[in-house]
Formats: structure tokens, sequence, C-alpha cells
């Protein structure tokens, strides 16, 4: 009999070694190998497959009116308008976002309507979920499984007839047949395999929570969303009151829709108007804060983004962005200093996007610049103003998509001024719409 050997196998890229190495010459992380018992040959042939042939596109059935919605709406805008049956969606996000609150308050909706719901707690204890469905006040009549054997929960899903299952979390599942421990990438692997399975061939939507390292990754995170239907993540922090669910992949919609929550005492609750919610804590009148009028899917949204500007004490100064990426922050700042005469050589400068919310559309450059450049002068910003614009390296502003809906957006909250770049369809009724050639010219804006 051969030797049984172990092979080592990145947490992050699957990218499996025969020795244990250092960095990952896969994808270069360091520190993330895990041992694994080397994969039997044939393990993977367990179930034998049964001759497919081929369908006429004219028979396939399509899962159109197979769509259910869960009735809590801005989840469902995230689906892309329900769930597909038998599909598999992951929600991932760090302990303690509302991963298990969402999920229930899915299921109790779900029930309510009449949809047969088993949600397997591997973390907690029925007591536990219990309490929180008291809390957030759950009345649909949703299955409870207090456990973490993966084939305990393929038995009880088709013995309950459960039309949608809720696993939290992959990382506490068991596949007895597959090596390694609970959370280790073979196993979440694994047992995301066979719930897969349940899925598609028994038509039980399945949900799996995963938990989400600081760094961003779901352990195994390339495998999972590869096996998965949908995988969406829970933005924001535990700090925030506001958490955005994104998706971040999804067979059966769009990825550019989020679903905005503010966690209250009863629970994740639908944040309806999220420009209102987002600026409500907006400081009018103070330096260093510049509204943003972004695009996040359809819909516009209003967000604030804030710059502090202060004399370094550092040979190196300091440039800290949150919600807005480094390079963008860096780069709009060389636009500032070369085309619009600011200067931040001896300065740390602070940005971040109020909220919790991260913006990586090239429209934030024009508003980034507008803050920073009020935060250098400490001046504020005129109260009704909101912008959007691409910033070009010669110090243009660009257009970008979608001028009369985020205009309009602004103008419903009561943001009257507009600056974005010269463009044809910006005439919005009840807007002061100022047309900015350049970067120059939209930094006159502070006290202009
Ligand atoms: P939880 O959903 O358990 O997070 P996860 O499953 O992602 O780890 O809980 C999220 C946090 O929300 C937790 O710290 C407690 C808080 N919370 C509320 O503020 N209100 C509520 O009604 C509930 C149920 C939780
Ligand atoms: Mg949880």
């Amino acid at each position: 009999m051969a030797k049984a050997r172990t092979a080592w196998r990145c947490a992050q890229c699957s990218h499996v070694e025969v020795k244990w190495a250092g960095r990952c010459p896969e994808c270069g992380e360091y520190g993330t190998f895990i041992e694994e018992a080397a994969e039997r040959s044939g393990a993977s042939s367990r179930v034998s497959m049964p001759v497919t042939r081929p369908v006429r596109l004219s028979e396939v059935r399509t899962a159109g009116d197979r769509r259910v919605p869960t009735g809590i709406d801005e989840f469902d805008r995230v689906l892309g308008g329900g769930l597909v049956r038998g599909s598999i969606v992951l929600l991932g996000g760090e302990p303690g976002i509302g991963k298990s609150t969402l999920l229930l308050q899915v299921a109790d909706s779900l029930a309510r309507s009449g949809k047969r719901v088993l949600y397997v707690c591997g973390e907690e204890s029925p007591a536990q979920v219990k309490m929180r469905a008291e809390r957030l006040a759950c009345a649909g009549d949703i299955g409870l499984l207090p456990a973490t054997d993966v084939t305990s929960v393929e038995a009880a899903a088709l013995e309950d007839r459960a039309d949608v299952l809720i696993v939290d979390s992959i990382q506490t599942m068991i596949d007895p047949d597959a090596p390694g421990t609970a959370g280790s990438v073979g196993q979440v692997r694994a047992s995301t395999a066979r719930l897969t399975r349940v899925a598609k061939e028994h038509g039980v939507t399945t949900l799996l929570v995963g938990h989400v390292t600081k760094e961003g990754a779901i352990a195994g995170p390339r495998v999972l969303e590869h096996m998965v239907d949908t995988v969406l993540y829970f933005e924001g922090d535990r700090d925030h009151t506001f958490r955005i669910v994104r998706a971040v992949k999804n067979r059966f919609g769009s990825i550019s829709e989020i679903g905005v929550f503010e966690m209250a005492e009863g629970g994740l609750r639908v944040v309806a108007n999220p420009s209102a919610a987002l600026l409500e804590h907006r400081p009018v009148g103070a330096s260093g804060s510049a509204v943003m009028a972004a695009m996040e899917g359809s819909r516009p949204v209003l967000v604030e983004i804030q710059a502090l500007v202060s004399p370094s004490y550092l040979q190196m100064p300091r440039r800290l962005a949150t919600g807005i990426e480094l390079p963008r922050l860096l780069q709009v700042l060389a636009v500032l200093e070369r085309h619009a005469g600011l200067t931040f050589g001896q300065q740390d400068v602070y940005v971040s996007v109020a909220g919790g919310v991260k913006i990586s559309e090239p429209a934030a450059d024009l508003p980034l610049a507008l803050a920073l450049a009020s935060a250098r002068r400490d001046i504020a910003l005129p109260s009704g103003l909101a912008s959007f614009g691409e910033l070009g390296l010669a110090g243009e502003v660009r257009p970008v998509a979608h001028a009369a809906a985020r205009a309009a957006e602004a103008a419903r909250l009561g943001l009257h001024i507009i600056a974005a770049a010269p463009g044809r369809d910006t005439a919005v009724p009840g807007v002061d719409m100022r047309a900015m050639a350049s970067v120059s010219a939209a930094v006159a804006l502070v006290g202009g």
C-alpha cells in the first residue's frame, strides 16, 4: 500500500506544494500553507456519475419563474430579485458584522411565507439562536439543527423536505470522508461540494455563512467563490451602524447592486433612503467635507468624503485612506499639486468615506479633490454642493456615467449646486450645474 502522503495547500489561493513554504509561489501571500492529507486517488469519483446526454436548447427549462423573493427588499435587490431555487449563496463577512442576524431574518421571512426553512446552527446552541430570534421578533416556523456533520445536514434537509437550507457557518462543517480539521481548506471545500450537490439535485436553495479573516479572505476563498453561484460580502465594520451587502459574484444577476442596512435593537433594518442616512451626521459648514453623488448599481447614493490635512512632523508625511484606495488618493494629491497649486509635501493627509462605505468609482476623484482643497485651505465648501467626476493626469475633469441621475439625487436631498465635468445630459430642473473643465476651476469653489 502506498504511504499516505501529506500536501500543503495555500489557504488563500489553494495552490498545492509537496513541502511547506513560507511564501506561496502562486499568490505571493506569506504564512498561508496548511497541511492536508493528500487526496486519495479516486476520492472524487465516490459517486458514480450518470451518463450525461445532450439536451435540446428548446427543451431546457429556465429558472426565470423560480426566483423566490425573501421579502427583505435590500437583500432581494443584491440577489437580483430573490433567491433562485436550487442555487447556492455564500454570505461572507467579519465576525460580529451581522451574518447570523441577517440570515435569521431571511429565514423568518421565508418561513412566514410558507417555505420550509432549515437553519443549521453549527456555532451556537438552539437556545442561543432562540434568544436572537426573540430579539428579532421572529414568528416563523423555522427548523433548527444543531449539527456540524455534513452527512446529518444532508439527511435532515432531505427528510425535512427543506426548501431553504441555511448553514451557519461553513467553517464548522465536517465531511467525515475528507481530510483535515473543521475550517481547513480541505474540509470547507468538501462540505461545500456536498451541499452544492444537494442544492442542485434536490432543488434545496442553500445559504452558507463564511467567516472572513482580517485580510478579507474566506478560508479557501477562491475555492469557495468558484463553487457557489452567488457570493455576497458584508461591507463596513462593527463600529458603524450601517451594513452594506455587496455581491461580488452572481450567476443569476448583476453584481453592481448593494443592499443597505442599519443594525438596530431589533436586528438589521432596511435603509430605504441610503443617501439621507449616510449624510445624516455631515458637519455642515466644516472644512474638509465634500458630498459625492455616487452610483451603486442602478441607484444613485450620496456619500460624504472627509479629508484632514495637518502639518507633518514626520520625515515621510503620512497618507491614510479609509473607504478609498490609497493609489487614488496619491494620484489626486499629485494632480492638485501640479494643476491647482496646492502643496501637501509637509502635510499629513487623512481621508475617509463616512459611514464605513467603500467607494471604488473614479467619479470620486473630484469630490476627493474638493475635500482635500477645502481641508488644505481650511475653508468649507458651499453647503449645498455635491460633485462627481474623474480627474485626468492633465488636471482635466472627465465626465462619468449617469450624470443626470446623480444630480437629481443630490437635488432631492437639498443639494442644488452640482460640480461635474461639462456634459450634455446634465440639465436637471432645480439644479445649478457648474461645469468644471479643470481641477483648478473646481478648486476655486473653495471660498469662491
Ligand atoms: P451576528 O449576527 O451574530 O454576527 P455574525 O454572525 O456576523 O458574527 O451579530 C452581529 C452583532 O449585532 C452582534 O455584536 C450583536 C449585534 N446585534 C444587534 O445590535 N441587534 C440585534 O438585534 C442583534 C440580533 C444583534
Ligand atoms: Mg454568527
